[in-house]
């Protein structure tokens, strides 16, 4: 399996969905808060997705779930002791074949342990033993996670151990407590963080990608509006697919309906006018741009400040529409020298020769060929097909696959442009 593929969550999960992760082995360990039973949904999204899960408790996750729950849906034992017949090297068995390491929930107890470099039960000798990429998901309550020697310790985590910090969340914390930071992340983005730990990507080392996403929304009168049926999921895998491989991600997003992607920073726009400026503005700190939103290309040249009233209108109402700017072209002076930049072409007729024209009027690197009205392809779907053209006039025509699919055979096309400009 190559690097960085992984799914998004609906995609990967859904019967006869991707498993992207098969055969990849993840130790998901589990402390004792309340929020150890969303680990088991954890554990059974990795295992969906392809991964082997071993699931590690300590004895304070055994009061709140047991290890049955953990064995029933990764179809793996659960383990729970350091001491056991199992053969006492379990521990560096199960940290050398790891290629990434979850804790979620960890406690304030475990963050200490682990700070410390203890090894008092299966879970931190587990991580003294590995050296793959750990992530941890603190959860408790907002006074212990404000704690200064909470802080110093998930500091020392972060800092001194190279751990990846997932959260905590703000919001509703176990009965009767706070609201403060403290809260577990939800499991899609637990998944995600493991994700991220699976499939980094060195050509992505370092690098910032802006994407655009989704439709624009032109307003002909305060409620109303022009606009397209796209739904923000191609960007939003492209822009997801890169933060799982390491990029930092700003996703440019009209207002579709797709989930927001996890990682991405997010910045809502309504209008191509807005996209630009958004667009222009970041643009020069991008070492990668990909424009996969659906801008309209005209907007109502007058919209009416007050909502317009059929009984005013009459029978037939005519706008007058005006072209709004071309977002990726009218910004190319804004892309700084050696920018991978990449565009999408969605054409009835000619796909080829007139996905080639875009690529060359746009200053593309890279072109995504999308024949439109085809079935399972293009706009509001899971799936697409497309070829894909760069500059140097080679052409892949990928089968029909899933978006996460098309967002990663785009990705590897990007990285190697990053590399060969290194
Ligand atoms: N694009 C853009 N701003 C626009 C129109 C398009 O940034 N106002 C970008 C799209 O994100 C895509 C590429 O340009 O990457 C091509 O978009 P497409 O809709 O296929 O083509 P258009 O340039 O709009 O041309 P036409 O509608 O004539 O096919």
């Amino acid at each position: 399996m190559s690097r960085g593929e992984t799914p998004s969550p609906e995609a990967g999960c859904g019967p006869g969905g991707r498993r992207p992760w098969a055969g990849r082995r993840v130790v998901l360990g589990v402390t004792g808060g309340i929020a150890a039973y969303k680990s088991v949904q954890v554990a059974r999204d990795l295992t969906r997705l392809g991964a082997e899960v071993d699931v590690i408790l300590t004895s304070g996750a055994e009061a709140f779930v047991r290890p049955l729950s953990f064995e029933g849906v990764t179809g793996r034992p659960a383990f729970t002791e350091l001491f056991s017949s199992d053969g006492a090297a379990m521990h560096i068995r199960l940290g050398v074949e790891a290629e990434a390491v979850l804790v979620a929930p960890a406690t304030a107890d475990f963050i200490a342990r682990a700070a410390q470099g203890r090894a008092d039960d299966l879970l931190t000798t587990t991580l003294l033993a590995t050296r793959a990429p750990v992530v941890f998901a603190p959860a408790m309550n907002d006074r212990m996670y404000a704690h200064p020697q909470t802080a110093a310790n998930v500091r020392h985590l972060e800092e001194r151990l190279g751990y990846v910090r997932a959260g905590p969340a703000v919001g509703p914390l176990a009965f009767g407590e706070g609201e403060g930071p403290g809260r577990m992340l939800e499991p899609h983005e637990l998944v995600e963080e493991v994700g991220r730990a699976l499939g980094r990507d060195d050509r992505f080392e370092g690098t910032r990608v802006l994407v655009t996403a989704g439709p624009t929304r032109e307003p002909l009168d305060p409620v109303r509006y022009v606009g397209n049926r796209s739904s923000g999921r191609m960007g939003y895998a492209l822009a997801q697919a890169a933060w799982r491989r390491g990029a930092r991600v700003v996703v440019v997003a009209g207002p579709g309906h797709a989930p927001e992607p996890y990682g991405p920073e997010l910045v809502r726009v309504e209008t191509a006018r807005e996209m630009e400026a958004e667009v222009r503005a970041r643009l020069p700190d991008c070492d990668a741009a990909i424009f996969a939103a659906a801008v309209a290309d005209y907007r109502p040249a007058a919209p009416a400040s007050s909502k317009l009233k059929r009984s005013e209108t009459g029978a037939e109402l005519e706008v007058r529409l005006e072209a709004n700017p071309d977002v990726a072209a009218d910004t190319r002076d804004a892309r700084r020298p050696g920018t991978v930049a990449v565009g999408f072409a969605l054409e009835t007729d000619d796909l080829l020769a007139r996905a080639r024209a875009k690529l060359e009027a746009k200053g593309f690197d890279l072109v995504v060929a999308n024949p439109a009205g085809e079935e399972g392809a293009g706009f509001d779907v899971e799936t697409n097909r497309v070829v894909l053209i760069d500059a140097r006039g080679g052409e892949e025509a990928l089968p029909l696959a899933s978006k996460d699919d098309v967002a990663e055979a785009v990705l590897d096309g990007v990285a190697a442009l990053l590399e060969a400009r290194r």
